[in-house]
């Protein structure tokens, strides 16, 4: 170890275990420590400053300096810091923040069922899925459908559905025979020579028709994915994928499950991924930017038929056996409540709206960087996928690690982007990012591009 015994460092070192590190590289290497944000920025302990080009995780919408989200916890933290939602209880931040999800839903959506995490959004979606089948005397209606690189979350149940191989590796995962992949819908990477994107889509919706009659639609119970395809390397879906799929869905009576985790609030450019490519979810889930990540908390949002199967199978066993107990925690409630609130009066959608052209502009025009074979986004998320050969759309080897290698040029030139699966690269900035700041964190990005070039000379 080369740090100071008394460091931040050496301290982090001794105590912590980091989630997505290599443990033993940490521990010579020491964390890049985050001491304090303002607007999209945020500061190391040494005081350089970063644009903090991924939002944390995809989630502080709002920035990292929004006093009025301060304000709300502290409010509510004096008044009632906390209160369970068991058994006929409630809190009036729960009651309201249902409220305004619900008027905010996709249709059909019409109730919320709260959470602490995206994966618990899950992870509770899987247990109510396999309830109402129970309930509606389907006991055999209980596989669920996913795709390569989705990520769903990490836990058991969630991680069975997240499609990338790193979260099953070593941790005994899967354990049932409930969970089918199919293709990722990237046309760039997945899509045949001379494939339209239509065609394409066609492709993938036989694919999932196939694999549905295959195991039997009587044993198929949903589908679930994000609008967006965020943590498996921001895989914007080919036109006319969602339309296509659910049409196999209805036709074989399997429900649609949105993942909303990050795209919901603004994201693509709508509220929900689900208005920006036309879906008509059974369940959404969502987490992250309901609170801009300032306080954890989530939620699965359902369809009143759904409810209905859930409410009269509760009167028949007594009670919903199912539940946490910060479900609905009044201060990460209300936090949540003023966010939409925020959201609402500022008008952050129309923000998005104007800052969207001028962000994909300059996204698009990275395909130039000679590390680049695709770039690709929507509304305020995108990615660079990082090839060794443009034309034939080689990789580089894994071991060259070359989406971490342009990650690291970003932390160099004070941007913090996201090496992903498929040596892709995300972007996804708060979506109070204004016009400069998105010039700003592009010129770094180009720099951070041609930085990892020269590294990458030579590399396998
Ligand atoms: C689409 C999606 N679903 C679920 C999750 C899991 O959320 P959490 O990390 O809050 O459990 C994530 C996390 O990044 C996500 O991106």
């Amino acid at each position: 170890m080369t740090f100071a015994p008394n460091s931040l460092h050496a301290r982090d070192i001794a105590y912590t275990v980091h989630p997505y590190t290599d443990l033993r590289l940490h521990e010579t290497k020491g964390p890049l420590v985050i001491s304090r944000g303002e607007g999209v920025r945020v500061f190391d302990d040494d005081g350089k400053d970063y644009i903090e080009g991924v939002a944390g995780l995809w989630c502080t919408s709002l920035g990292f300096s929004e006093p009025r989200l301060a304000e709300a916890a502290k409010r509510q933290m004096e008044r009632m810091p906390y209160t369970h939602i068991f058994g006929h209880r409630s809190n009036e931040p729960a009651i309201e923040l249902a409220e305004r999800l619900v008027r905010m839903a996709p249709p059909p959506i019409a109730k919320a069922f709260f959470v602490n995490s995206g994966s618990e959004a899950i992870d509770t979606a899987l247990k109510l899925i396999w309830y109402y089948n129970n309930a509606r005397g389907r006991p055999e209606k209980k596989r669920i459908i996913a795709r390569r690189r989705a990520y769903h979350g990490i836990t058991i149940a969630a991680g069975h559905l997240t499609g990338l191989p790193y979260a099953r590796t070593g941790f005994d995962l899967p354990m049932a025979e409930r969970f089918f992949h199919v293709t990722t819908p990237s046309h760039y990477r997945d899509g045949l020579e001379g494939e339209s994107e239509e065609a394409f889509a066609d492709r993938l919706a036989l694919e999932i028709e196939t694999l549905i009659r295959a195991l039997g639609p009587e044993t198929v119970a949903a589908f679930v994915a994000e609008p967006v395809q965020g943590a498996g390397g921001v895989v914007v879906p080919p036109t006319t994928y969602f339309e296509k799929v659910q049409r196999v869905l209805k036709k074989y009576d399997v429900l649609m499950v949105a993942d909303e985790v990050i795209c919901g609030f603004g994201r693509t450019g709508n509220w929900w991924g689900s208005e920006t490519y036309g879906i008509q979810p059974d369940l959404v889930t969502c987490a992250k930017q309901l609170s801009s990540a300032y306080l954890p908390i989530g939620a699965l949002l359902m369809s009143e038929d759904f409810y209905g199967v859930l409410a009269d199978q509760s009167a028949k066993y007594g009670t919903l056996g199912m539940g946490y107990t910060y479900a609905g925690h009044p201060v990460a409630a209300a936090v949540a409540v003023e966010t939409l609130r925020i959201y609402e009066e500022d008008d952050i959608l129309g923000h998005v709206r104007g800052v969207v052209p001028h962000f994909q502009a300059r996204l698009k025009k990275l395909a130039g960087e000679g590390l680049v074979g695709e770039a690709r986004g929507v509304g305020l998320i995108g990615a660079v996928e990082i090839v060794k050969d443009k034309k034939t759309k080689a990789q580089y080897a894994p071991s060259s690690k070359a989406a971490a290698v342009v990650g690291a040029h970003g932390q160099k030139n004070g941007l913090i982007i996201r090496p992903l699966p498929g040596d892709s690269v995300g972007v996804c900035p708060p979506l109070i990012v204004s016009e400069s700041e998105v010039d700003e964190l592009f010129d770094r990005f180009e720099a951070a591009l041609k930085g990892a070039a020269e590294a990458l000379k030579g590399a396998a």
